[in-house]
């Protein structure tokens, strides 16, 4: 299945088409069950999604009351550690919105035990959501293709029962115990958007729309499949 890939100019513009597709993707989810999940993206794309989000522009349209928010991936770091996926989010974002604190729901990577922590996030994942659908899910796509945390020959890439996982990143990355929605879980999505900026992400992107499934044997990010809508928004440097 090859994705819907849009090519935009710049991170600027898929940062704007990004916090479009989040604010229409919100209300709407709500129209239907009274609330939007999230699962957020760590890495640096987003950052400027979410500095967008909450700025004069966009944060007056944001549902913040009926959104939740939760991670596709975190590092096993504190929550105020440098490299938490949920400081990001606080820092750029939801510290600086209207969001009830009791929306949030942040993968426990401050517990010692990667493992137990996986299972706890994955019962709230199947107390909270009972079709196991998040309405949005936000990715990014590593320079190896990785998604989440869903690196190039692991294990949890033929993962077909759990929804959450511990993984390791590769040597040299930043904080590399790591805590991970599976390609299970995505597949539950409703929506799911990728965002891909810069050079490193091109050959990626090329491959996936040379060939969809030869790309899925080298890329994580080419075998997230969803019984919902997958779309790619990628920068001119990362676009075909
Ligand atoms: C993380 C992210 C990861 C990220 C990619 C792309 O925890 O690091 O969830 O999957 O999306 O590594 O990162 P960049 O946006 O920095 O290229």
């Amino acid at each position: 299945m090859t994705p819907d890939i849009t090519a935009l100019p710049d991170l600027e513009a898929i940062s704007h088409e990004a916090a479009r597709w989040m604010v229409v993707g919100a209300r709407e989810a709500a129209l239907f069950t009274g609330r939007c999940t999230v699962a957020l993206s760590g890495g640096s794309t987003p950052r400027r999604l979410y500095e967008l989000l909450a700025s004069e522009e966009y944060r007056d349209v944001v549902p913040w009351d009926v959104i939740e928010w939760y991670w596709g991936d975190e590092r096993c770091v504190p929550p105020d550690h440098e490299h938490s996926n949920y400081r990001m989010a606080w820092d750029l974002m939801l510290g600086k919105a209207p969001v009830p604190v009791g929306n949030i729901f942040r993968m426990p990577g401050e517990a010692r035990d990667h493992a137990r922590a996986a299972r706890r996030y994955e019962n709230l994942l199947r107390d909270r959501l009972p079709d196991l659908a998040f309405d949005l899910v936000l990715l990014g796509i590593g320079s190896d293709g990785h998604t989440a945390s869903l690196f190039p020959r692991s294990t949890a890439l033929s993962e077909r029962e759990r929804l959450v996982l511990h993984t390791k990143a590769p040597k040299g990355s930043d904080s590399p115990d790591r805590l991970t929605v599976t390609l299970p879980m995505l597949a539950h999505a409703r929506n799911i958007l990728v965002l891909a900026a810069g050079a490193s992400k091109r050959p990626i992107v090329e491959a996936v729309i040379r060939d969809p499934e030869a790309a899925a044997t080298q890329f994580p990010i080419a075998r997230v499949k969803t019984s919902g809508h997958l779309t790619w928004l990628v920068d001119a440097t990362a676009g075909a």
